[in-house]
C-alpha cells in the first residue's frame, strides 16, 4: 500500500508552531575571540542605561521572528503581535534579570533587550563595532530586523562589527539573551554558583578607523627582554610603533598579513605587589593607536617553587565569586577595591578568581594596587568533553580571556578547569586547553584545580604532566573528617612542580557559635582554615593556598538552616562586611606562615 503523496501547501504561516529546529538558524555566524577589539583607553559610547527588554521562555521570539518587527504603535498594527519590542518594560544595563524582580529570581531561559542607535557616518571611523562586556550565555544579536551573529560564553566580551548593518539616522538593535543550562555549554548544568543571566556588563560602541589594532600583547623576560605583539583588523603589511616614554623606548614593529612582533632588551623597574609600577604604553599603527598602562614582570616555576621576578614566591591567597546580594554578577569597582581590601587585611597577595573570568576591571586594579591573580574559565565537574563543540566553545573562552587579560601584570595562572573527573576524553579536552593557553601566553603559568588520586591517596593527576603549576581542592577537615588524610596525602605525594592548595575550608554561619568540632559554627571554621594553612605550609612544595572563600555567595545548592539558598564557606558573610572568626584565623595563619 502505497503512501499518500503530501499535497502542496502555500507556506502555512504557523509553521512556526511546529519548527522545533528554529534555532538553527541562529546558531552562525559565531562572534569569537578573533573579532575582540582590545579596549585599553579608546573613546566608547556608552549603551548602558535604559533597554526595552522581556523574558521569553518559550524563545517566541526566534520562533516568531520577533527581530523583524517595525516599530508602529499598537493602533497601526496590521496583525495581531505577541510582543512589542519599543513599548513595555525597561531595564538598566549592566544589570541580571534576577536581581530585577522576586519573581524573576530564578528564571532560565531568553531574554530580549531593544534599544535604537542612532548613526553618523564618519568617513574617518567607518568601522563601528558593538561591544558587550559580558552576557550570560548564548547572545543573539539582530541590527534592523537582521540577524548578526551569536556569542558562546557567560563571561567574556564580545565584538560585533555592525558597519555593513547600519543605515544613517536610527537603527534598532536588539540582543537575545540566553541563560539555560545545557549539555554541551561550558560550564554545563551542574554548578555550585547562581545562574544570573543576561547583560551584566557595559555595552559600548567603538568607531574605528578601517584598519585597526586589534590586540597587543606585551611582556618581559630576563633573558629576551621586553616582546611587543600587536595584531591588525586587516591581514596588511605595514608598520607600527610601541612607545614606552618612561623606558625612553620606541619600539617599530613589522607587521605583516596583520601581524607583527619586535623585541629590544631593556631593564625595566619590575612591577611586583611591593611596588605595582606601572608604565604607559602606546601603540600607534596608521590612523590607529591604543593606550595602556602596563606592568612587566616575570613569573616562573623552578623545580617545586614559583619564582616572581626571580625571587621565590608563597601565595597568601583566598578564593572569591563575582556574586552580590543586591547586584547579582554586576561588578563595580568600589566593590572590587573593597575586595582587594578585605584580602589585605588577612594578609594575602593572591586572589583566585573563581571559576570564570570575572570583570576585565578587576585586574586593572589589581595591577594597580598589586594583587595577584589566578583567572579561570568555567571547564567545571562534568562537561561534554567528547564534544567538539564544546571544546571549541571553552578554546574560545579562554582565547577571549587571554586576548582580554594579557597585558595584566597581576594575572599570573591561567586555569583551564575545576574539579573534573579523571577519563581519557577529559585528559585530551583541558591537555588541548593548556597547550592552546601556553601558544597564546608563553609569559604566565597554566594551572588546574585537580582532584586528589584516590586509588594512590596522593597528588596525582595525567593532567598535571601538562601544567605548571598543580592545583589541589581538598576538604580535610570538613567535607572528609579531621585531618589525618592531609598529613598523609602531603606525605604521600612527591610532586615535580609547585603544588597550590586551590581550595579548602569550612561552611559557617555568621553568628553561629558553639564548639570547634560542631559543624556550621564559626569556631569550626576557624580551627579548619588554622589547621590547613598550618599544616600545608610545611610542606616545601607547596607554593600557596587559596581557602574557599572570601564572601558567602548564593546558590541553589544549599538549603540547610545555616545556608539558607548561600554557600557559607566565606571567612566574610554575604553582607560583605560581617567578618566570622575563620577571617581572623587566616589573618593570625597567614602572619605565621612562610613570608
Ligand atoms: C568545590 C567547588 C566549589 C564549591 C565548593 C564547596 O570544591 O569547586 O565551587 O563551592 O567545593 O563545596 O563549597
Amino acid at each position: 500500500m502505497t503512501d499518500i503523496a503530501k499535497p502542496d501547501t502555500p507556506k502555512d504561516p504557523f509553521h512556526h508552531l511546529h519548527d522545533e529546529s528554529y534555532s538553527a538558524a541562529y546558531d552562525t555566524p559565531r562572534i569569537e575571540a578573533n573579532t575582540l577589539v582590545a579596549l585599553g583607553e579608546r573613546p566608547r559610547t556608552s549603551l548602558n542605561g535604559a533597554w526595552h527588554f522581556t523574558l521569553d521562555l518559550f524563545d517566541e521570539g526566534l520562533r516568531q521572528k520577533w527581530f523583524k518587527l517595525e516599530p508602529a504603535p499598537p493602533g497601526a498594527w496590521t496583525h495581531p503581535q505577541d510582543y512589542d519590542p519599543y513599548a513595555g518594560q525597561t531595564l538598566e544595563l549592566p544589570s541580571n534579570w534576577s536581581m530585577h524582580k522576586p519573581e524573576w529570581l530564578h528564571f532560565e531561559g531568553g531574554g530580549w533587550y531593544t534599544r535604537v542607535i542612532d548613526h553618523v557616518p564618519d568617513p574617518h571611523r567607518p568601522v563601528t563595532v558593538l561591544r558587550v562586556g559580558a552576557a550570560n550565555y548564548q547572545s543573539r544579536i539582530f541590527l534592523n530586523g537582521q540577524f548578526m551573529g551569536t556569542h558562546l560564553g557567560g563571561s567574556t566580551p564580545f565584538c560585533l562589527d555592525l558597519s555593513a548593518g547600519l543605515q544613517e539616522g536610527p537603527n534598532r538593535l536588539q540582543i537575545q539573551v540566553d541563560n539555560r543550562r545545557e549539555l554541551e555549554r561550558v560550564p554545563m548544568r551542574h554548578f555550585d554558583w547562581f545562574n544570573h543571566g543576561g547583560i551584566y556588563r557595559e555595552v559600548d560602541v567603538l568607531r574605528l578607523p578601517a584598519v585597526h589594532i586589534r590586540s597587543t600583547q606585551v611582556d618581559w623576560t630576563p633573558e629576551q627582554g621586553l616582546r611587543v605583539r600587536i595584531r591588525l583588523s586587516e591581514a596588511v603589511d605595514m608598520q607600527a610603533q610601541c612607545h614606552i616614554e618612561a623606558l625612553n623606548l620606541q619600539v617599530t614593529i613589522a607587521v605583516q598579513g596583520g601581524e607583527g612582533e619586535a623585541r629590544v632588551a631593556c631593564h625595566p623597574r619590575l612591577w611586583c605587589p611591593e611596588d605595582p609600577y606601572l608604565y604607559s604604553v602606546r601603540f600607534e599603527c596608521g590612523d590607529d593607536h591604543l593606550e595602556d598602562r602596563i606592568g612587566l614582570r616575570h613569573i616562573a616555576v623552578s623545580g617545586t617553587q614559583i619564582l616572581l621576578n626571580g625571587r621565590p614566591l608563597f601565595l597568601r591567597g583566598i578564593c572569591v565569586h563575582e556574586d552580590d546580594l543586591h547586584l547579582g554578577k554586576v561588578s563595580t569597582e568600589a566593590d572590587v577595591r573593597q575586595r582587594f581590601e578585605d584580602a589585605r587585611a588577612m594578609g594575602c597577595n593572591f586572589l583566585r578568581l573563581s571559576h570564570y573570568p570575572h570583570h576585565e576591571h578587576v585586574a586593572r586594579i589589581a595591577d594597580e594596587v598589586g594583587m595577584l591573580l589566578w583567572e579561570e574559565i568555567p571547564v567545571y565537574w562534568a562537561i561534554d568533553f567528547g564534544n567538539p563543540r564544546t571544546l571549541a566553545d571553552a578554546r574560545n573562552q579562554l582565547h577571549e580571556l587571554i586576548l582580554r587579560d594579557h597585558n595584566r601584570a597581576s594575572v599570573i595562572f591561567w586555569g583551564v578547569g575545576n574539579e573534573n573527573e579523571d577519563s581519557d576524553e577529559r585528559l585530551s579536552f583541558m591537555r588541548t586547553l593548556a597547550e592552546s593557553a601556553r601558544a597564546w601566553d608563553s609569559s604566565r603559568l597554566i594551572s588546574a584545580a585537580c582532584l586528589i588520586n584516590r586509588e594512590h591517596f596522593r597528588i596525582e593527576d595525567r593532567l598535571t604532566h601538562y601544567l605548571d603549576v598543580i592545583g589541589i581542592n581538598e576538604y580535610f577537615g570538613w567535607y572528609e573528617p579531621g585531618f589525618e588524610g592531609l598529613q598523609r596525602l602531603l606525605d604521600n605525594s612527591k610532586p615535580d612542580r609547585p603544588v597550590l592548595i586551590t581550595e579548602t575550608g569550612a561552611d559557617a554561619q555568621a553568628g553561629h557559635h558553639g564548639r570547634e568540632d560542631e559543624l556550621f559554627t564559626e569556631e569550626c571554621q576557624a580551627r579548619i582554615l588554622s589547621e590547613q594553612v598550618r599544616i600545608s605550609a610545611s610542606k616545601p612544595f607547596i607554593c600557596g593556598i587559596a581557602p574557599w572563600l572570601l564572601y558567602d555567595f548564593r546558590s541553589e545548592r544549599r538549603h540547610t538552616v545555616f545556608n539558607g539558598g548561600f554557600n557559607r564557606k566565606g571567612v566574610i558573610a554575604e553582607d560583605k562586611r560581617t567578618r566570622k572568626l575563620g577571617f581572623q584565623a587566616l589573618a593570625d595563619s597567614y602572619r605565621r606562615c612562610r613570608p
